[in-house]
C-alpha cells in the first residue's frame, strides 16, 4: 500500500509534500517521511504514527528545497518504526527513495549486497533497491543524470514483484525518477511545478494535465522535461499528458464526530445519486451508459463472474442472489483475492464484474487483468472512475457516492448493493422478467433513500442498545438468504473499528457448530425481518435463547413476537425481500460504530487498515 508524493517545484517542495501525503493517507498511516534536496544535500525527516505528527516535526525543523519525494507507510516489511520508514537510503546517504509495493525477491537482492558490503539500517525490502541503485550508479565513470536512470534501469532489472518508486539523488539535484510496475504512479504538471502522486486526487489542486505511467515506465524530470525510459530498455515514446478533472469535493465532518458516522448518515443521498436517471420507466428497466454493450451483447452473457474484497465482496454475496432472482442467470462471487490462483473457468460470454470502492485493489486489479487474459469481458463497478480498474474494464458502473474517507466502508456498500440490483433488472428484462415486476422493482427501489433515512432516526436508539453490550467480547451475526451476507458485513465492520471478535453466519449454520460458542456473555444479532424464512429465524434464536445467548434482533415494525422473545429489538420499515439487504445493513453499521465509540477507537483511521489495499 502506501502514498508516494514526489515534486520539483517553483517554489518550496515542503508544503506540497505534506498536504499530499495528508490526501494519500487512505493508503496508509503508520509512519510518514520526506526527503528534500537543500542545494547541496538530502536531508530527511520521519516520524512514526500520522502525517500529521511529521507535519509538526517540520514545522519545528523545516528543510528548504524545491525538490523532494515524501510517502505514508502501511508496513509490508519490517515493524512500524522509524528506521523503516520511507525514503530508505544508500550507503552514500546521497540517494534517497520512496517504494509503494512488494519486492518478492529481496532477501535474495540483500544477501548479496550484504556479501558485497553494503550496511542495512532497516528491515524493509524498499532499502534493497536504494541500495542496488546506488551501487550501480556510484561505479558510473561519469556521475550525471543519464548514469542515475541507467542504474535505475539496471536495479529494477532485478527486481521481482511491484513497486511504485520516487527517487532523488544529491549529486543530480534538480531531478526526480519515478518508475512503476503494479502500483500506481501518476506524474502531474502544473504552474507551481511537476509532481509525482500515488494518485491523481492528491495533486488535482496543482496540476493540469497528468501521466499516468505504465507498468515497465522510469519517467525522468528536471522540473521543465519529462521523459520515459522502460525497465527493458526498448525505446519508449513520451507518453501525451491527458487533462485532469476538477478534483472531487472534500468536505468536512460537518456536525459529525466522525467521518464514518457522516458517511452513514449520507446514505440517503448517496442511492438517490446511485440511481438518478438510470430507469427507463417505459421499458421497466435500469440503464448504464457506461456498460457499453447492446442489448443484443447483453443477451450474449449465460453467467456473471462479481469479483471484490472485502466490504465489496460482501455486495458481491448480496448481488448474487438479487441478480439470480431478477434476471435467472447464474452469478459466481470470487474473492479477488484467491481469484488468479484458483484458475477460474471463463469464457467469452461469461462477463466478469470487479468491483472496488477505490478501483486500486491490487487484487482486484488482478483479477481483472487475468479475466481480460481469459477473453471474458471485463466491468468495472467503481466509486472512483478516474481509478485503473476504471479505466482498464470494457465499461462499468460509476457508483457516484462521493469521496469516502472513514476506512471502513459504508455508503458504498448500500450503493454497490444498489448498484447490482439495477443491473439485475436490466438483465431481467431483456429476458424473462415481466414490465410489471420490473415496475415493482423499479418502485421499490426508489422508496429506499426515503426508508433508509426512516432507518437512521434510529440512530440515537442504536447507540443505547450498544452501550449494553460494549463489554462483549466476541459478537456472532446471523442472517439467512440476502440477509446472511449482511451478517457477514456487520460482524466485519464491528471487528474492524471496535476490534471486537465477530463473525457471520447463515442462521441455520448455528447448529453445525457456531452454537458452541452461545453463553450469557456472547450476544448474537439476528436479521430476522419477516420474509419467506421468519419463522426459521424465530427457531434460531430460541436455540440461542434456551441457551442463555442474548439476542439482538432487527426485525419488521410491529413485530411483537420478536420483541418479547429478544433481548433488544431495532425495528425496521416492512420491505419486498430485494430491499431488505440495503435496510438491514443500516443498523449494523451504527451499532458497530457506536461500540468502537463507546470504547474510544479511532473510528476513522483503525489499527492496522488503510483504505485502499494496494499490495497484494
Ligand atoms: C471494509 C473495507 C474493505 C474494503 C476492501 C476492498 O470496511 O473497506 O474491506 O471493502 O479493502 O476495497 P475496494 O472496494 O476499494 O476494492
Amino acid at each position: 500500500m502506501c502514498g508516494i508524493i514526489g515534486c520539483i517545484g517553483e517554489a518550496a517542495a515542503q508544503p506540497f509534500l505534506i498536504e499530499g501525503l495528508g490526501r494519500l493517507e487512505y493508503r496508509g498511516y503508520d509512519s510518514a517521511g520526506v526527503a528534500i534536496w537543500n542545494g547541496k544535500d538530502i536531508e530527511t525527516r520521519k516520524t512514526v504514527g500520522r502525517v500529521s505528527r511529521l507535519a509538526a516535526t517540520l514545522n519545528d525543523s523545516p528543510i528548504d528545497g524545491d525538490t523532494g519525494i515524501s510517502h505514508t507507510r502501511w508496513a509490508t516489511h519490517g515493524a512500524v518504526t522509524e528506521q523503516n520508514a520511507h525514503p530508505h537510503f544508500d550507503d552514500s546517504g546521497r540517494l534517497a527513495l520512496v517504494h509503494n509495493g512488494v519486492l518478492e525477491n529481496h532477501k535474495a537482492l540483500r544477501d548479496g549486497l550484504i556479501e558485497r558490503g553494503h550496511n542495512f539500517v532497516s528491515q524493509t525490502d524498499t532499502e534493497v533497491l536504494a541500495h542496488l541503485i546506488g551501487e550501480t550508479f556510484d561505479i558510473s565513470p561519469v556521475q550525471n543524470r543519464e548514469a542515475l536512470v541507467a542504474a535505475v534501469k539496471s536495479a529494477l532489472g532485478q527486481a521481482l514483484g511491484t513497486y511504485g518508486i520516487g527517487l532523488l539523488h544529491a549529486d543530480t539535484g534538480r531531478f526526480l525518477i519515478a518508475a512503476r510496475k503494479g502500483s500506481p504512479l501518476i506524474v502531474g504538471f502544473g504552474d507551481g511545478g511537476q509532481f509525482l502522486s500515488s494518485d491523481v486526487d492528491a495533486i488535482a489542486d496543482w496540476v493540469n494535465e497528468v501521466v499516468y505511467l505504465e507498468d515497465g515506465d522510469i519517467a525522468a524530470l528536471d522540473g521543465d522535461h519529462f521523459e520515459v525510459h522502460r525497465v527493458s530498455g526498448e525505446e519508449a515514446a513520451t507518453p501525451a499528458p491527458v487533462r485532469v478533472e476538477a478534483p472531487p469535493v472534500r468536505e468536512g465532518k460537518g456536525r459529525y464526530a466522525h467521518f464514518m458516522h457522516k458517511e452513514i448518515h449520507e446514505q440517503p443521498e448517496t442511492l438517490r445519486e446511485a440511481m438518478k436517471g438510470r430507469f427507463d420507466r417505459e421499458g421497466a428497466t435500469a440503464t448504464f451508459s457506461g456498460l457499453q454493450r447492446t442489448n443484443e451483447e447483453l443477451r450474449e452473457w449465460h453467467r456473471i463472474v462479481l469479483t471484490g474484497c472485502g466490504t465489496t465482496y460482501h455486495a458481491a454475496l448480496a448481488g448474487e442472489s438479487l441478480i439470480e432472482a431478477m434476471a435467472r442467470i447464474p452469478v459466481e462471487c470470487e474473492y479477488a483475492s484467491e481469484f488468479r490462483y484458483r484458475n477460474v473457468p471463463l469464457d467469452s460470454r461469461t462477463a466478469v464484474f470487479a468491483m472496488s470502492q477505490s478501483g486500486e485493489t491490487a487484487d482486484t486489479i488482478a483479477a481483472l487483468r487475468e479475466s481480460k487474459r481469459k477473453g471474458a469481458p471485463t466491468l468495472g463497478i467503481c466509486n472512483n472512475v478516474i481509478s485503473t480498474i476504471a479505466r482498464e474494464s470494457e465499461g462499468g458502473i460509476g457508483l457516484r457516492a462521493g469521496l469516502e474517507i472513514g476506512v471502513a466502508a459504508t455508503k458504498t456498500f448500500t450503493s454497490q448493493v444498489v448498484a447490482l440490483s439495477m443491473l439485475g433488472l436490466l438483465l431481467g428484462r431483456i429476458r424473462d422478467l415481466p414490465h410489471a415486476e420490473g415496475m415493482d422493482i423499479i418502485r421499490g427501489l426508489e422508496s429506499l433513500p426515503e426508508l433508509v433515512a426512516r432507518v437512521l432516526e434510529l440512530d440515537e436508539e442504536i447507540s443505547h442498545i450498544a452501550a449494553k453490550y460494549v463489554s462483549a467480547r466476541n459478537f456472532l451475526f446471523m442472517g439467512r438468504q440476502a440477509n446472511f451476507p449482511i451478517a457477514l458485513e456487520g460482524a466485519l465492520k464491528m471487528k474492524e473499528i471496535s476490534y471486537i471478535p465477530a463473525s457471520g453466519y447463515p442462521s441455520a449454520e448455528l447448529k453445525h457448530g457456531v452454537i458452541a460458542l452461545v453463553n450469557d456473555e456472547t450476544p448474537s444479532i439476528f436479521l430476522a425481518p419477516q420474509d419467506g424464512v421468519y419463522e426459521k429465524n424465530l427457531s434460531n434464536i430460541e436455540e440461542v435463547k434456551a441457551r442463555k445467548g442474548p439476542v439482538i434482533a432487527v426485525g419488521t415494525e410491529g413485530d411483537e413476537t420478536l420483541a418479547s422473545l429478544c433481548d433488544d429489538v431495532i425495528l425496521l420499515p416492512q420491505v419486498p425481500d430485494f430491499l431488505a439487504p440495503v435496510l438491514n445493513v443500516i443498523p449494523l453499521q451504527l451499532f458497530a460504530y457506536h461500540t468502537a465509540v463507546a470504547l474510544g477507537c479511532d473510528v476513522d483511521k483503525p489499527k492496522n487498515l488503510a483504505k485502499s489495499v494496494t499490495v497484494e
